[in-house]
């Protein structure tokens, strides 16, 4: 197996731009010694430069949680690509569910917003993930590879090969329900095929699937010592920075690499 495991905070709403720093601070301290794992926050637009400014030289990678697909314009409240590479992230987290339900974006914006991404230098992290209706209809695969299918569409396999896709329910987000093990497994050996069916077989096997949904430092061995689990999207344990740290232990022990 040559896939690094990739712990990934998303701060959400939260954080004022002084307590996002004081967090990276604390972070920058307490995840030092996990080299064998890739690690990323994702604090609100507004800390991004700071927070990459503190965790330069660090092996704390820094993400945006969203950006608009134009590379500049009249939209108001928005970001770019740009604007967040001269911030100092690598990153940028596309799909949330809470992007998708509450803010309207569509499986075609996703589309748009992962090309731009690539353009402007930015390695996405593709969410993806079906409802609790979707799951109880025994729809919840054929959702998940559809989301895939256009968000993906455009890119190049060495593209693919960089993005980060996670995988997350959406029942399971912020409401302590986590998927099983073997729920998030299954979804991942089957996120793998649909790669493999698609695109020229390293793809697959460097791709890294992140779970996400209430993973906290109790679960998170357990899931990521599932074959296909190569990581986890982390929300309210990535808040503290014990917690958040438990997590990337706990990818460091598991010792996939
Ligand atoms: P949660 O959030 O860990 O609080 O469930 C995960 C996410 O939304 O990425």
């Amino acid at each position: 197996m040559s896939r690094r495991l990739f712990i990934a905070g998303n701060w959400k709403m939260n954080k004022t731009v002084t307590e996002a720093i004081q967090l990276a601070d604390a972070l920058k301290r307490s995840c030092m010694d996990y080299a064998s794992v890739d690690i990323a926050v994702a604090p609100t637009s507004l800390a991004i430069g700071a927070v990459s400014q503190r965790l330069q030289h660090t092996n704390i990678f820094v993400s945006a949680q969203h950006m608009h697909q134009a590379a500049s314009g009249a939209y108001t409240g928005e970001i770019s690509g740009e604007m967040i590479r001269s911030a100092g992230a690598e990153y940028v987290i596309i799909g949330h569910s809470e992007r998708r339900s509450i803010f309207g974006e569509t499986d075609n914006d996703v589309q748009q917003k992962i090309d731009s991404a690539f353009k402007t230098g930015l390695l996405p992290i593709l969410c993806v993930g079906e409802t609790l209706e979707e799951r109880e209809s025994g729809s919840a695969f054929s959702i998940v590879m559809n989301q895939l299918k256009v968000a993906m569409a455009n890119l190049s396999p060495d593209q693919a090969a960089a993005v980060t896709i996670a995988y997350e329910p959406v029942w399971a987000i912020g409401t302590g329900k986590t998927a099983t093990p073997d729920q998030a497994q299954q979804m991942h050996a089957e996120i793998r095929q649909w790669l493999l069916q698609n695109y020229p077989s390293f793809v697959a096997k460097q791709v890294r699937i992140q779970y996400g949904g209430s993973v906290k430092p109790h679960n998170a061995a357990i899931l990521l010592s599932q074959p296909d689990v190569d990581g986890a999207l982390v929300g309210g344990a990535a808040l503290n920075s014990d917690s958040f740290t438990a997590i990337v232990k706990a990818a460091e022990d598991t010792n996939k690499v």
